[in-house]
Order: structure tokens, then C-alpha cells, then sequence
């Protein structure tokens, strides 16, 4: 695991747009797993911007998102479909055909959910998986108590999460109970994980999904058994890590190839 520490969410966001841009520079034809939520917001703005000041060419990658609401059609504003035509896909030369979100309609779900994971290996297996982390642990909607093990499939979100996504749906009760979410399983097979959390409120559950047990109760914390993970924070998310000074040592003595 790295952990690396910048100042705030802008530069944050800035180095991880780097990063998979240069995963696409040398393969073009990469697989991206994106997220939603207010994290990846800068995230994707520099990408956007890399795209219209820098050339980076979308045309050949594949992505896949990683959740989407049980039930709600594509054009609701709060579905995943609409934020990710929001902040990435009508603004860059994705191809549409190569652009997966889980479908929140589709009639059979488990044979659905089947297929999304066929067809992450049809496209050779995610090369990056970027993610935020919810305040409970969860990465995707991947609740507290999820296997980690688990493949992708329908789950039921929490109280809290209900609550914390109420404000994108209005009300508390317009939120859905359930979501279709790639497993934890699903994530850990990514060949490289890019976490991203910013802010005070991401402190605790960052530093127990690093320096806690391993444990279905913190699902992200699966991710210390992940060969190539990184945890890229701002520094009130990272307050709370024991070994902080490390981290920030290791950061400083990295070799230059090994650099972003
Ligand atoms: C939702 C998403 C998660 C995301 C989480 C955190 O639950 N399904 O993938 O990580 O929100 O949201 P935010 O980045 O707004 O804190």
C-alpha cells in the first residue's frame, strides 16, 4: 500500500487525473473503473481539461462504473448514469459503446449482474479502479458485512447511506433501498486501486481501512491485501493515521522511476 498525502482535494484530484492519464498514454486501450460522489469531482475536471488542453484521447478505452440505484432511470438526476454524463463522458471522446454503469432497470437482475462481471473480462479486467470511500467503510455501495469476496449484485444500503444521499434526491425518502454494486471481490481483482478521500469527516474510516483489521465491517479495508493500491489523500483525511510520518518519508524518498 502507498499512502500519499497532498495538501488539499484540488491537488489531489490533480494527481490522480495524472495518474490515469498516463495509464491511458501507455495503453490506450486501458479499462478505467470510475466512481461517483462528491470526491472524484476535481478528479474528473482536470481529466475534462486534460482532454481539451493536452490531447488525452479517450477514444479507445473501456469503463466500467462501479454502482448505480435499483430502479432509477437513466436521465434521473441523481442516478450514476447522469453524473457521469456530468462530469466526464459528454465532454471527452469516450466511445459510448465502451462505456459500462451498471444498469438500475435492468428486468432480471442477478442474470445482469452476471453479465457486467463477463463483461469486465471480455474487456481483459480493469487496469485502474478509482474510488471514494463512504463514512461506514464502503467502497462502491459495498455496505458493512459485505463478502469480500463478493461479486457484483444488488445490495441494500444502510440508514446512514440513505441519509447521506438524500440531499441529490430531495428527500430521504425518494433515495432507494437498493443499488447494483461490483463486489469487493470485483475490485480487488483491478490490476492497479486509486482510493481518493478528502476531508476531517473521512479521517476515522481512512485510517481503519489502512491501519485497522482487516475486516467485512470496513470493507475498504480489504484493499491492504491489494498488491498495487493507493490511498491518495488531503491532509484532514489523513489526520488520523498512526504512522503519518512514514507515509510522508516514503513519499519524499521515492525513487524517480518510480514517480507519477
Ligand atoms: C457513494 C458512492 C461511493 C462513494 C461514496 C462517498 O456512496 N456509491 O462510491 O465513494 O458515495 O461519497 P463522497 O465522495 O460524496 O463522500
Amino acid at each position: 500500500m502507498e499512502v500519499i498525502i497532498q495538501p488539499d482535494a484540488e491537488s489531489a484530484g490533480l494527481l490522480a487525473a495524472r495518474i490515469v492519464a498516463s495509464v491511458i498514454r501507455d495503453k490506450p486501450h486501458a479499462v478505467v473503473g470510475f466512481p461517483t460522489g462528491s470526491t472524484p469531482i476535481p478528479f474528473y475536471a482536470h481529466l475534462v481539461r486534460m482532454h481539451r488542453e493536452e490531447g488525452l484521447d479517450f477514444s479507445r478505452i473501456t469503463t466500467f462504473n462501479l454502482d448505480e440505484f435499483v430502479g432509477l432511470p437513466h436521465d434521473h438526476p441523481a442516478s450514476y448514469h447522469a453524473y457521469m454524463d456530468k462530469h466526464l463522458i459528454r465532454h471527452v471522446n469516450v466511445a459510448r459503446d465502451r462505456v459500462h454503469i451498471p444498469d438500475g432497470m435492468a428486468a432480471d437482475i442477478p442474470s445482469y449482474c452476471r453479465k457486467y462481471e463477463d463483461d469486465i473480462r471480455t474487456a481483459g479486467g480493469i487496469d485502474i479502479q478509482i474510488l471514494g470511500i463512504g463514512p461506514d467503510g464502503h467502497i462502491g455501495f459495498n455496505e458493512p458485512t459485505s463478502s469480500l469476496g463478493s461479486r457484483t449484485r444488488i445490495k441494500t444500503l444502510t440508514r446512514q447511506t440513505r441519509r447521506d444521499n438524500a440531499v441529490e434526491f430531495g428527500s430521504e425518502d425518494k433515495v432507494p433501498f437498493h443499488v447494483l454494486t461490483m463486489g469487493v471481490g470485483t475490485i480487488l481483482d483491478s490490476r492497479m486501486i486509486l482510493l481518493l478521500a478528502f476531508g476531517a469527516k473521512k479521517a476515522e474510516i481512512v485510517a481503519r481501512t489502512v491501519e485497522g483489521p482487516v475486516a467485512a465491517l470496513v470493507p475498504a479495508s480489504a484493499l491492504q491485501l491489494h498488491p498495487q493500491t493507493v490511498f491518495l489523500l488531503d491532509e484532514p483525511a489523513a489526520a488520523g493515521l498512526s504512522k503519518i510520518d512514514y507515509y510522508r518519508y516514503v513519499y519524499e524518498h521515492k525513487p524517480d522511476w518510480q514517480k507519477y
